[in-house]
């Protein structure tokens, strides 16, 4: 059978964490596919850089030799930035490719025409690894909407900044020393504004606004405050107190309004959120039958977000209504039943 031919855009953390993922898991996709996943070129923005890939694939700074590659199915896409993201997505999906991205800055701003780009076309679009790194809450809201409305969301979904958090509070290491680590083992971006200044978690509330509302609100009437004015000394007395400072993501539907803000907030241990620790991520969603929802996961990091992106190979690759399959312990027989797929 001939394999599925894949196109990663971008060779950083994430890049090479997809590109090990359907290395290493390749008889699992196999096994879920029938075929085999290849990824068949890398585009990068530096050209000269060694890279530690099989020598058939095609390392290239063009575009448009990904998009002249016969057959292409799908597209990943874990660079930087609203652009050239956009452009080379819309592309892709024109070409009739599916697209998989972790690019919350540009899917808070396009995903809703990407989306609509992509039905019109009959191609699928994966975004689990935008909001929460390894954690599936797309996949978890999208099923809880079948039937549920979504009431409001209050979730820690930047892991650069709970991880500081937590270093201070438990180690009593410096704000700057906490977030060179958290650079270093590929939490926080390249450039950190975005995560410490709190635009990461806003991206990501924002994506989870549109899918749980239909909508988002004004961006410039969302309060946005990162964690650099939040000081060791607040830390450890608020801990003496039973209190934590978590930075929290939060939006709540009131009538048509929706009131969204990302900010620090006081917790106590009552709170669902008080124990996420390091760099995991956890989202309470407040739904209409199913009352309070939490998941919890790592929140960023190469092999949880690869784990993400790989997992949405799934949904595209299966964009017809599919089935959710309960197995029972060493008993192959299934209880089946059809829920809709994200679009
Ligand atoms: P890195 O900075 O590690 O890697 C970025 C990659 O994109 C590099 O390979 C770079 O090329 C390439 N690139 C940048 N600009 C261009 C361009 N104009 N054209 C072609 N290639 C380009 O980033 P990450 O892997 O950490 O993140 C990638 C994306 O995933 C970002 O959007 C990020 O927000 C998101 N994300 C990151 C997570 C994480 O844990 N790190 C988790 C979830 C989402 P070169 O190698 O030549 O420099
Ligand atoms: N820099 C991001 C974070 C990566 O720390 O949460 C995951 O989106």
């Amino acid at each position: 059978m001939a394999p599925i031919k894949a196109a990663l855009l971008g060779f950083g953390t994430v890049g090479q964490g997809v590109y090990e993922a359907l290395k290493t898991h390749k008889k699992q996709l196999e096994s879920v596919f029938g075929n085999e996943v290849v990824i068949e070129a890398i585009l990068v923005k530096d050209g000269t850089k060694k890279r530690d890939v099989d020598a058939e694939v095609l390392v290239t700074t063009d575009f448009d030799e990904i998009l002249r590659i016969p057959d292409l199915q799908i597209v990943f896409e874990a660079i930087v930035g609203e652009e050239p993201g956009y452009t080379y997505l819309s592309k892709a999906i024109e070409r009739g490719c599916h697209v998989i991205t972790a690019n919350k800055v540009m899917f808070a701003k396009y995903g809703r025409t990407l989306r609509a780009k992509a039905i019109e076309e009959g191609v699928g679009v994966g975004f689990e690894a935008t909001t929460a790194g390894g954690t599936p809450i797309i996949r978890s809201i999208s099923q809880l909407l079948q039937v549920n409305e979504i009431r409001s969301i209050e979730a820690i979904l930047n892991g650069t900044s709970n991880y500081i958090l937590t270093a201070i509070r438990e180690k009593g290491l410096p704000f700057p020393v906490v977030l060179k680590t958290a650079q270093e083992l590929g939490y926080a971006e390249a450039d950190p504004v975005n995560d410490v200044e709190g635009y990461d978690a806003f991206y990501k509330l924002m994506i989870l606004s549109e899918l749980s509302f239909g909508a988002a609100p004004s961006w410039d009437t969302v309060v946005r405050q990162g964690i650099t004015e939040v000081t060791q000394e607040q830390i450890e007395l608020f801990e003496l107190w039973g209190y934590r400072i978590k930075h929290l993501a939060r939006i709540r539907k009131a009538g048509e309004q929706l009131n969204a803000s990302v900010k620090p907030v006081l917790v106590d241990a009552h709170h669902p959120l008080y124990s996420v620790e390091g760099v995991q991520n956890a989202v309470t969603v407040e739904t209409s039958l199913a009352g309070k929802v939490t998941i919890q996961g790592a929140g960023a990091g190469k092999l949880p977000t690869a784990s993400a992106m790989v997992e949405d190979l799934t949904y595209v690759l299966q964009p017809q209504p599919f089935t959710l399959k309960l197995f029972k312990q060493d008993d192959e027989r299934r209880a089946s039943s059809n829920v809709n797929a994200q679009d």
